[in-house]
């Protein structure tokens, strides 16, 4: 275990876009007669080509001219694309693997933000799969991430089979909910508020500050802009989105009118019986606990629906004890963010804990980036100073582990059973636990 490890270099002082790309595994994918690069924003037709190329590794449907320049048209500075090029191939311009990354803001407990490079679009085509591209592609994006003085890297997954062997580690998992609505009465809180439905283009205005409240109260939610395609999404405005017609969004307004919730759902009927309907629920967010109230109230009350599906649910969701029948809601547990801790004093020191006191904690990271022994000195108002130590470590953990760890809504104790952690598991668990359950809304 070596002692000490990497000092934190301090804030972005270059433009994402502009870093050149990382030799180590230009020189990798290189030996193999292929191309790494940093895509140039300003060229469309590169672009359209990288595009197609991200829509065809998650088996999308070809993308339209309209929703290519409306993409292209959302990229913001702080974007950085990368793709991977073969020129034996028939169509050479086209990226035979390609990542989107760009710097977020990752809220951690203490309602403090902690710069977070946001790892997304990672694909490698069926033709080259197995070759160790991705892990060429991840191993530089770390690497860039640590160039512009970023903390962390995080991610959410198409398949949790990928990530942790970059150290990446689960730190807020979600639920996905099924609700028999004939089968539950409210018995939640009345809503003094009023529901309203609004045209998409003003929720785009009005639904986004109420995210943005959001965000600042919960670890584990990243910011993300109202002009970029994140917020596009959620809305069902990207050009190509089908269901976008089917989509109704309605806002809660508190008894004194002001906004503080929407839902965005979509019904999909069953021809066979009008009263059996399903209603997806594409996003309920609510800023204050009586908007979250009224705005499920209204969902589960719509008529000739009789299920409720909801995706990316808190885990700590207080519907059931809001329903007469706690088993009408069924719920699936799965992981969603990830979460890589690439300087362990910025990470660490950014958030506040639950406990004061000292903990030397030692980090084994096989890529080196979090590497070393660390004390963590709390203060009585939570927070933290953190630096490398030469002493012996109280507790031992893996650079996956530690990312578990940084939300506080992972338990040290059951990573401790599962043997990423050795030592005083109870003493972190005291220490790291968040007030706060860490949830993230969206995929990304
Ligand atoms: C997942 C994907 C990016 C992997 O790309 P790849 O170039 O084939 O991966 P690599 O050859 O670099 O493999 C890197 C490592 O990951 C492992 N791996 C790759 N795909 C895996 C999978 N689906 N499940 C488990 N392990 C996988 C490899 O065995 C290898 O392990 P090792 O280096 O520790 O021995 C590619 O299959 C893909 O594009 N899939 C569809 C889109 C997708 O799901 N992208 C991920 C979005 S979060």
């Amino acid at each position: 275990m070596p002692v000490g490890g990497r000092r934190y270099v301090g804030p972005v002082t270059t433009t994402p876009a502009d870093l050149q790309i990382d030799e180590t595994s230009r020189a990798v994918l290189a030996a193999g007669g292929l191309r790494l690069d940093v895509l140039d924003h300003t060229d469309a037709a590169a672009y359209a080509e990288w595009f197609r190329a991200e829509t065809r590794g998650f088996h999308g449907a070809e993308p339209s001219a309209a929703v290519t320049e409306q993409q292209h048209s959302r990229l913001l500075d702080g974007h950085r694309l990368v793709g991977v090029w073969d020129p034996t191939t028939p169509a050479p311009d086209r990226p035979v693997a390609t990542t989107i990354c760009w710097p977020a803001d990752l809220t951690v407990p203490g309602r403090r933000t902690v710069s977070a490079w946001a790892i997304s679009g990672v694909t490698v085509a069926p033709t080259h799969r197995r070759r160790g591209i991705a892990r060429a592609l991840m191993e530089a994006e770390l690497r860039t991430a640590v160039e512009l003085g970023l903390p962390l890297a995080v991610l959410t997954v198409s398949e949790s089979t990928l990530y942790g062997r970059y150290g990446f580690g689960v730190a807020a998992l979600a639920r996905d909910v099924k609700i028999s609505t004939r089968r539950v009465r409210w018995t939640g809180p009345a809503a003094p508020g009023r529901i309203h439905f609004v045209p998409t283009e003003q929720l785009a205005v009005d639904g986004h500050e109420i995210v943005e409240r959001v965000r600042r109260e919960t670890p584990g939610q990243i910011s993300y802009d109202r002009e970029g395609t994140l917020w596009l999404r959620q809305l069902g405005l990207s050009a190509d989105d089908d269901n976008a017609k089917k989509l109704r969004c309605v806002r809660y307004d508190d008894s004194g009118g002001t906004p503080q919730g929407f839902a965005i759902y979509r019904v999909t009927e069953n021809e066979q019986d009008f009263a059996e309907h399903e209603l997806t629920l594409h996003a309920l967010v609510a800023a204050t606990p009586e908007a979250y109230a009224g705005l499920w109230r209204f969902v589960l009350e719509i008529d000739l629906v009789s299920t409720v599906t909801a995706h990316l649910r808190p885990v700590d969701e207080p519907l059931r004890w809001m329903v007469s029948d706690f088993r009408a809601v069924r719920v699936t547990e799965v992981d969603h963010l990830w979460v890589r801790v690439l300087d362990v004093p910025a990470a660490l020191g950014a958030r506040t804990y639950a406990a004061a006191g000292r903990i030397v904690i030692a980090v084994d990271d096989p890529q080196d980036h979090a590497a070393g022994t660390w004390a963590l000195d709390v203060g009585a108002a939570g927070t933290a100073t953190v630096s490398a130590v030469d002493e012996t470590a109280d507790v031992i953990v893996t650079a996956s582990a530690l990312g578990s760890l940084l939300l506080g809504g992972v338990r040290a104790t059951a990573l401790a059973a599962a043997g990423s952690v050795h030592g005083d598991a109870a003493r972190l668990d005291e220490m790291f636990r968040s007030p706060v359950e860490p949830y993230l809304s969206i995929w990304f």
